[in-house]
């Protein structure tokens, strides 16, 4: 299967998960081409997400790569973090040293407009990996880029799985339903990685050691920050490991027929306080309502895992 190489922005606020997306994107330059990362508010608070995307794309020795800071808040709410997953720092696990390259002066935000009418109509790509802040900003400030955007593949929201960080809602969206409202509404063409989805490519001894075993430092640090992130998810749900979220998104980009789903409509609650942040997935096709996403249900895990080593071993 052939496919055109695709130009990108991650729109991301690492994290372990993140950071892996990260390296799998800029270890990819046949797939796609990394325009820029603009980092949110989410995981931990912006000062870190930022720092932390400097922190990945010299791990990667792509230190040419454009980071800007975006949104510090969501929209409406205040912002809600999850160092009890990610660790103080975002990046808990290796020691890290401060990044030296240079955050890019433009907003995030600003960024992303300026790109995509730069760019010809339809060739460009988002990829959120954390709450949707940048890119409902961006909507709502500049209406004209909406029909400008090729696809918009995300990583947020579930169906069977329901809820990570309340009993109804994933994180990313929990943190910005009013972002992420905007984003479902928008008539993009949306893919979407739920935790149905991501729930299926757990890390486990192998897979991790064989991270390790590239005996490089991405392949090291991959390795540590899995095993970092393991412990909560194990201890929560039980599980062999723990789920590698973001990189579905861009691993998507490389190999979409690891990925299967359905054409369904998604709304998102961002009313009632109990399930705030819920994705209302129609998968049984019961409403009346048109698909407005691709949502994502079942992956081919092993071959997940082949492309995500071969590729961190290029680092
Ligand atoms: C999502 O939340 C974050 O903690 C992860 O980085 C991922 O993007 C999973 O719910
Ligand atoms: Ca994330």
């Amino acid at each position: 299967m052939t496919h055109h190489r695709r130009k990108i922005i991650i729109d991301t606020d690492p994290g372990q998960d993140d950071a892996v997306a990260i390296l799998l994107a800029l270890a990819s330059p046949e797939d796609v081409e990394v325009l820029g990362i603009t980092a949110v508010a989410g995981n931990v608070p912006l000062p870190l997400t930022e720092r932390n995307a400097r922190i990945i794309c010299e791990l990667a020795d792509k230190p040419d790569t454009l980071v800007f800071a975006g949104c510090d808040r969501p929209l409406q709410r205040a912002l809600v973090t999850a160092e009890h997953v990610h660790g103080k720092t975002g990046l808990d696990g290796p020691q890290l040293a401060d990044p030296v390259m240079p955050l890019q002066a433009q907003h995030g935000v600003d960024f992303i407009i300026e790109t995509l009418r730069r760019e010809a109509a339809h060739t460009v790509t988002l990829c959120p990996l954390g709450p949707l802040t940048n890119i409902a900003t961006a909507m709502q400030r500049a209406p004209d880029i909406t029909a400008r955007i090729q696809q918009i593949i995300l990583m947020g929201g579930a169906y069977f799985e329901v809820g990570n960080i309340t009993p109804a809602a994933e994180f990313n969206i929990y943190v910005d339903p009013q972002a992420a409202e905007i984003v479902f509404k928008s008539g993009v063409p949306l893919v979407v990685m739920p935790l149905d989805v991501t729930h299926q490519v757990l890390t486990n001894r192998k897979r991790i050691e064989a991270f390790r075993a590239l005996g490089t430092e991405p392949g090291r640090m991959v390795a540590e920050w899995t095993d970092f992130f393991e412990r909560f998810d194990m201890q929560k749900y039980g599980s062999e490991g723990a789920p590698l979220h973001d990189p579905c998104v861009i691993a998507y980009l490389i190999r979409p027929e690891l990925f299967q789903g359905r054409h369904i409509n998604v709304e998102i609650e961002a009313t009632s306080e109990l399930t705030m942040g819920m994705t209302v997935a129609d998968w049984w096709g019961v409403s009346n309502r048109p698909a407005n996403a691709l949502f994502i249900g079942s992956v081919d895990a092993d071959g997940f895992f082949a492309v995500l080593t071969e590729r961190i071993g290029r680092l």
